[in-house]
Order: structure tokens, then C-alpha cells, then sequence
């Protein structure tokens, strides 16, 4: 740990060792003037060979990079977006969970680090930039934006780096952009960018192709929480890392999507989300059972509005505390399991219970004659009155053009002989 002096400016990046964080580095230095930049990786899932990256190229930028474990609350938020069966156009939302819990982790070690300002590589076009700087805007650190505010290319980075013989993987920084966490792995750019572009299986690494195999698996709520897997407790981290492995082998969790950013750009994204698809689609099957149709109904609006603000990264909104004071009550009655099957890409409900299940047996079986005090007879008079109001309308229109027509027909009836004359 560095000393928490404040008569050098710092900037604290968030640094990925990617090509764009790379060289805000020396630019963060020489274009913005700062004494001293701080990298702050944070960890929500990526992949080991990310953080090794991140850890070479920091150290022949001569960089202190700081690596901060934000999985388990990162694993809290997807939680969080299950209890509210959030998808943005299909999208599991993954790295639009993931920033918000990496902006103020990377806020939080700048300031105990010393740090006035705060940076990110994220270009002006993507959702990235916005979701970040909501976050960081809400304090008092100056915000910049370096590849956004100078405009660079991607063209130019690469130039750059290789002039100042930056630590870049020699141009494979890969066909594709690739976005991983525990929740999704995006992948965008690159021939995709063709929407008319097949991509082949080579760009997925979580999913197998959809395969004949089938499996079940048994998925335990508690308030709306993922606890247990096949009735084995797991904390959250855990269980989706196993659900991505075991749901990922049948091909489960594959999007292939026209996105709308934030900005108005439609882009091409595919996504794997294996343990997303698993769980969201057994809270919904639970959340079936065991709320009312008006709750259903009323909570599907809850939900979509909560997921658009988490597609923008506008989590801390006035609004979203109320969506999720709904969100809260209705989970708490989402305790339960429900057995999945996972077949050919799928991954859906065969089966569900809970205490909470808002379901009798008895009233609703064909072998009874009672449910309580109420008899089928008693139906007859619900019947009758059922569309009441619908077939008046229909009678009191209908009556209503008769009138019309015989009116026209008295007036000397035929339409096409009456030529009106100024
Ligand atoms: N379009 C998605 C979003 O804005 C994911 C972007 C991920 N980035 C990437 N380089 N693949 O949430």
C-alpha cells in the first residue's frame, strides 16, 4: 500500500491491461498533467488470463496496479436481477450489472488512496462511459474519459503504443471484443458487426453446441434467492460458476441480439449467460406459483423498468428503490425449488414447489364438487354476468346503425343519385 499523501495528483483507472486502458496510462501523464496514475482492476469474474494480463502489462508500464475482489457482491447483483427477471432486448444484462459494482469499488480504493481524479478507457460511443461516470459523478472526484475526450481510434492506440513501445499484444487483441464476468460473456466487433455475419461455434467458450443430452437440475429460492443446487447450499459465486459449467455443456444461455445502446446505435451482441437463463426462467416458474395474477402482471412492469435502469447503469435512481421495495415483497413468498430441464439449448420448468404456492389442489380439480362453501352452481351467476357490458355495447351500437341506415333510406335513400350542388 502507497502512503496516502496528497501533494501528488493521482488518478485512479480502471485498468483492464486492454489496449485502450494501456495507453490512457502515459496520456493520463502527459495530456491531463498528473504526477502519479493508479490502476484499480476489479474482479467481478474474468477469466485468469485477464488479471495476468493486467498484472504484465502494469508492471512494464511501471504502473501500481491495485486488484480488487468484488465477486461475491458482484454475484449479490446478478441475484438482485433475478428477483426482478431482468433481461434488457433478451440480454442478461451482465456487464451493465457488472459496472456500477466496479465503479464504486474503483471509488473507494481512490479515495483511500489519495486519488483526486478517476478514469476509464470506455470510447463515447458505448454504454460503458455512461454507466461509470453515473456512478462517479456523484462524488467529488474530477471524471476523464481520455480515448472519449481525444478522440482517439483504435487505429491511432495501436499506433501509438507501438511508437512508444507499449506493452500491447502484438495486434491480436483478438478479432472480437470480448466482455466476461460470472454472469455473461459478450462478445461484439469484428466480422459480427455484419449483421447478416453466421458467426461459426469458434466464438462461444462457455455453451457447447445444443446437443441431444438432456440433464435435470434442481434450483432452491429462499426469498427469491438462488441458495442450493440438486439440494447442495452454495454461496453465490459458487452456484453460478457450477450452473454455468453444467447448463453451458446443453448449450444453454446463447444470444444473438440487435442491441439499442443507451446512445441510440444498434449493435450486434452475442452472448452466453448459461447460469442467467437457468435461474431466471426458475424464479419466474417459482414466482408462477406463488404470487397472484395481479402481482404477476403488475410485477412484469416493476421488472422491466428495473431492468432498463440497470441496462443504464442508473441504479442508485429514486425509482429504483421503489421497484425494489415490490421486488422485495413479492420475494419474500419466492421460497421454494424448482426442478429444470436442461435439453437441446433450453433450459425450462418441469416442475416447481413452495409453502408459499398460491394453489389448492382441490379447488382447482375436476373431481370436486365444493371448494369451501362454494358449489359449481354458484358459477352460474359469475357466468351471466361475465361480458355483461361488452354485449351492451355491441346491442346499443348495433341499434345505432340500424337507426342510421333507415334514416338514410327516408331521406329518399340512394346515396348515388343525391349529387350535391353548391
Ligand atoms: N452491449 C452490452 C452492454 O452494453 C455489452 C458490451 C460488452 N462489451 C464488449 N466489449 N463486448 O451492456
Amino acid at each position: 500500500m502507497v502512503s496516502n499523501t496528497a501533494d501528488r495528483d493521482r488518478v485512479a483507472l480502471a485498468f483492464s491491461g486492454g489496449l485502450d486502458t494501456t495507453v490512457c496510462v502515459p496520456l493520463l501523464e502527459e495530456e491531463y498533467g498528473y504526477d502519479e496514475v493508479i490502476g484499480v482492476t476489479v474482479d467481478v469474474g474474468q477469466p485468469e488470463e485477464e488479471f495476468e494480463e493486467a498484472e504484465e502489462t502494469a508492471e512494464a508500464l511501471g504502473l501500481e496496479n491495485h486488484v480488487v475482489d468484488a465477486k461475491s457482491e458482484f454475484a449479490r447483483t446478478c441475484f438482485d436481477a433475478v428477483r426482478a427477471n431482468a433481461t434488457y432486448q433478451g440480454y442478461p444484462l451482465g456487464t451493465a450489472l457488472a459496472r456500477p459494482v466496479i465503479a464504486q469499488v474503483i471509488l473507494e480504493t481512490a479515495e483511500e488512496l489519495g486519488c483526486s481524479a478517476l478514469a476509464h478507457g470506455s470510447t463515447g460511443k458505448g454504454n460503458d462511459q455512461l454507466r461509470f461516470e453515473a456512478v462517479w459523478r456523484g462524488s467529488d472526484m474530477e471524471v476523464i474519459a481520455p480515448v472519449r475526450e481525444l478522440g482517439l481510434t483504435r487505429e491511432w492506440e495501436t499506433e501509438y503504443a507501438a511508437e512508444r513501445d507499449l506493452p500491447v499484444e502484438g495486434g491480436d487483441e483478438g478479432t472480437y471484443s470480448i466482455d466476461t464476468n460470472l454472469w455473461s460473456r459478450s462478445i461484439e466487433g469484428g466480422q459480427l458487426e455484419e449483421p447478416s455475419y453466421v458467426p461459426g461455434e469458434e466464438i462461444y467458450e462457455w455453451t457447447q453446441a445444443p446437443n441431444e443430452e438432456t440433464d435435470h437440475l434442481e434450483i432452491t429460492f429462499e426469498e427469491g434467492y438462488p441458495v442450493a443446487v440438486n439440494g447442495t447450499e452454495m454461496d453465490g459465486v459458487e452456484l453460478i460458476e457450477h450452473l454455468n459449467e453444467l447448463a453451458g455443456a446443453h448449450g444453454v444461455g446463447r444470444t444473438d441480439l440487435m442491441e439499442d445502446r443507451m446512445l441510440g446505435l444498434k449493435v450486434r451482441e452475442n452472448y452466453e449467460h448459461p447460469a442467467a437463463t437457468v435461474l431466471l426462467n426458475a424464479h419466474e416458474a417459482l414466482e408462477e406459483l406463488v404470487l397472484t395474477k395481479d402481482e404477476r402482471s403488475f410485477k412484469r412492469q416493476v421488472d422491466q423498468q428495473w431492468a432498463e435502469n440497470a441496462y443504464q447503469g442508473l441504479v442508485d435512481a429514486p425509482l429504483v428503490e421503489g421497484l425494489e421495495a415490490f421486488v422485495d415483497t413479492t420475494n419474500e413468498h419466492a421460497t421454494g425449488t424448482v426442478t429444470m430441464k436442461l435439453e437441446g439449448g433450453r433450459a425450462r420448468p418441469i416442475g416447481r414447489e413452495s409453502e408459499y404456492a398460491v394453489y389448492s389442489a382441490e379447488a382447482a380439480s375436476f373431481n370436486t364438487e365444493t371448494v369451501g362453501d362454494i358449489t359449481q352452481a354458484d358459477a352460474t351467476g359469475v357466468a351471466k354476468y361475465h361480458g355483461f357490458q361488452d354485449r351492451l355495447a355491441n346491442t346499443i351500437r348495433e341499434r345505432a346503425m340500424e337507426r342510421a341506415s333507415a334514416e338514410v333510406a327516408a331521406d329518399g335513400g340512394d346515396d348515388e343519385s343525391t349529387t350535391r350542388n353548391e
